[in-house]
């Protein structure tokens, strides 16, 4: 074996690991198919690397929790929030039912196992005993309590939660697996139908983290948990009593959100809520109430119902001209969504996941109102149609008609917009982050933010008609009264994570990710460079650039992957450079020694492996 000790320039090193660029170049883009074909896998990818302990962003995060952004600082994301890890997972479940892929199912499996016991972690906002501790929204990456000031409790995380989980409990019933179904998952569902039937009519922080009161999007997701959690229960043979008493209630109060044109996102609020209420998380609760069977019902905001095509427009429009970017794009044409134009959040800009959300409600509308074989304007939806279709006039027009053609045609080119928004401002890496800025478009706050890319998955399987399974929302009926006597819930510790051996596809290549902590000062680098051609093959000039984005002074981090044959068997060491292009090898392996690191590619289902080392001097 030869080293290389001493090359004089590493310009050929290959960077591996790329950071968010700091302003956008623009570049002239495929069609919207093809950059749709690849922002695909680097979003699926993008999901995958923030899920601990193998992804290729997650160094530090336990098996089975997903950060919410790798990002150390400003903003901090360094933590698993209940609510977006029960988002990214529920379009894991649905991709991995669509797609078959076995490394979902065990990242699938391991968030389950992880989450019956983040239910029992006890914090600031209470235990499990009582259900509060549900409500707490966001734990550290190994899995403890995070004591800091935050808006807490926030309730749409367990109600969230279980949607995930029954999507995937339906799929164990449907193939075989009872008792997975009913001794590992329904446990955990459990608890959190418990909490939704016991707190769902108090005052909580809502999605966003700043408003205490009552959110309709913690109230449609919560009616959603409790509609298929109880029909979940009877399937597996159980019941959920309290679920049936209290859907209708939860029902009843999520209409009072509506006022006659948009959905006031935020009500109840201690102390003047002073905004106009208009707030994309009424879209984004129009696409996790979406039920492919339930037409166009008003009552629960279906995406095609009128209600939610109106909100829609209210809410598009308020940010229509309100960031430079999205001045000289004409009405009717899709525009860049932030949070809420009131924000001020990082100054207040565009999400990523917002724009695509508008985008994603308009591809399930599509399909409502395909397998309906009819769209109905009615005088609620009617400016939604004219603003699109300006002819556009009440009535029922069959898809058999031209009107009904011009409509949907319509539709489709302006939810294909928010895709191509999002296109203009994602960056040639394919990175999302979870903001752009409203005047230049170029990425901002946290990185690679795990639902953003989840978001985009969702948004293009909704208009490829990839439509995730009916919760049976059916029609239902509204009590002409609202009342709220919630029914005290009961809690226990969801124990059982014993996975039967499901098959899966071995996988062939795998990403190996090296972490390792090297501290160096500032004009130095860090490259893993071994036997094998992919790093180097010895020659230090060809080795792999490793990333130092969340190299921090207590966690000196450099990260980078490859991707291997499994099986592969290969030496490898860690090497430093500095300014002057000078190198420096790790010291090596055993005591006092100078022996090569040695490494075998598992060939088993995991898709991705991750490396955990410490540079040796
Ligand atoms: C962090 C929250 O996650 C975010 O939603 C909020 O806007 C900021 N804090 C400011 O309150
Ligand atoms: C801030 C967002 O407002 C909130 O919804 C999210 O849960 C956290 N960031 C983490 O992504």
């Amino acid at each position: 074996m030869k080293f290389l000790e001493v090359i004089s320039s590493f310009s050929s090193l290959i960077a591996i690991v790329s950071a968010v660029p700091a302003s956008l170049p623009i570049t002239k883009r495929a069609a919207l198919d093809d950059f749709i074909a690849g922002q695909t896998s680097i979003a699926a990818n993008g999901v995958l690397a923030n899920i601990g302990s193998m992804g290729a962003r997650s160094y530090g995060a336990s098996k089975g929790l997903t950060l919410a952004s790798p990002s150390k600082s400003d903003p901090d994301y360094f933590y698993t929030w209940t609510r977006d890890s029960a988002l990214v997972f529920k379009a894991l479940v649905d991709r991995f039912i669509d797609t078959g892929d076995t490394n979902l199912q065990l990242e699938i499996n391991n968030y389950i196992s992880a989450q019956a016991n983040l239910q029992t972690v006890a914090g600031p906002t209470g235990g499990l005993s009582d259900g509060l501790g549900l409500g707490e929204p966001k734990f550290l990456p190994n899995g403890s309590a995070f004591y800091g000031l935050w808006g807490r409790p926030q309730r749409d995380g367990p109600a969230l939660r279980a949607t995930a989980m029954v999507a995937y409990g339906r799929w164990l019933l449907d193939n075989n697996y009872k008792s997975a179904a009913t001794d590992i998952v329904w446990p955990i569902i459990k608890n959190d139908l418990a909490y939704v039937t016991q707190y769902w009519n108090q005052t909580a922080f809502d999605l966003w983290e700043e408003t205490l009161g009552s959110s309709f999007f913690t109230t449609a997701v919560q009616y959603r948990a409790l509609v298929e959690g109880s029909g979940f229960a009877s399937s597996i043979g159980k019941s959920c009593d309290d679920c049936d008493s209290q859907a209708p209630q939860v029902l009843c109060f999520l209409q009072t959100f509506w006022n006659g044109e948009y959905v006031v996102s935020n009500i109840n609020g201690e102390g003047e809520i002073k905004r106009s209420g208009k707030d994309a998380a009424s879209i984004l609760a129009s696409l996790h109430v979406y039920d492919s069977d339930a037409g166009c019902d008003d009552a629960t905001f279906q995406p095609c119902s009128p209600r939610a095509l109106s909100n829609h427009k209210a809410v598009v429009d308020s940010f229509r001209g309100f960031y430079a970017i999205n001045n000289g794009i004409a009405n009717g044409s899709a525009v860049a969504v932030g949070r809420y134009t009131e924000d001020i959040y990082f100054n207040g800009n565009p999400w990523y996941l917002t724009t695509l959300a508008a985008a994603e409600q308009l591809y399930y509308a599509l399909h409502q109102v395909d397998s309906a074989g009819s769209i109905t304007i009615t005088s609620v939806s009617l400016p939604f149609w004219r603003s699109l279709y300006p002819s556009a006039a009440p009535g029922t027009y069959k898809s058999n008609t031209g009107t009904y053609s011009s409509l949907a045609n319509a539709m489709r080119t302006y939810a294909d917009g928010f895709i191509s928004i999002v296109q203009k401002y994602t960056p040639s890496s394919g990175a999302l982050a979870e903001q752009f800025d409203k005047s230049t478009g170029a990425p901002l706050s946290a990185a690679h933010l795990t639902w953003s890319y989840a978001s985009f998955l969702t948004a293009v399987a909704a208009r490829d008609y990839v439509i995730p399974a009916s919760w049976n929302a059916g029609t239902p009926k509204v009590p002409s009264t609202c009342s709220a006597s919630p029914a005290k819930g009961s809690y226990a510790a969801a124990t059982n994570t014993a996975w039967p051996d499901f098959p899966c596809n071995t996988a062939t290549s795998v990403i190996v990710t090296f972490n390792v902590l090297a501290s160096t000062s500032p004009n130095q680098n860090t490259y893993v460079v071994g036997s094998i051609p992919e790093l180097g093959g010895w020659d230090a000039g060809k080795g792999v650039k490793l990333g130092a984005d969340r190299y921090t002074q207590d966690s000196p981090l450099w990260y980078g992957s490859v991707t291997l044959d499994a099986g592969t068997r290969f030496e490898f060491k860690y090497v430093k450079t500095d300014a002057s292009g000078g190198i420096v090898w790790e010291k090596g392996q055993g005591e006092g020694g100078t022996a090569n690191r040695v490494y075998v590619v598992p060939k088993g289902c995991e898709a991705s492996v991750a490396l955990k080392d410490w540079f040796t001097s």
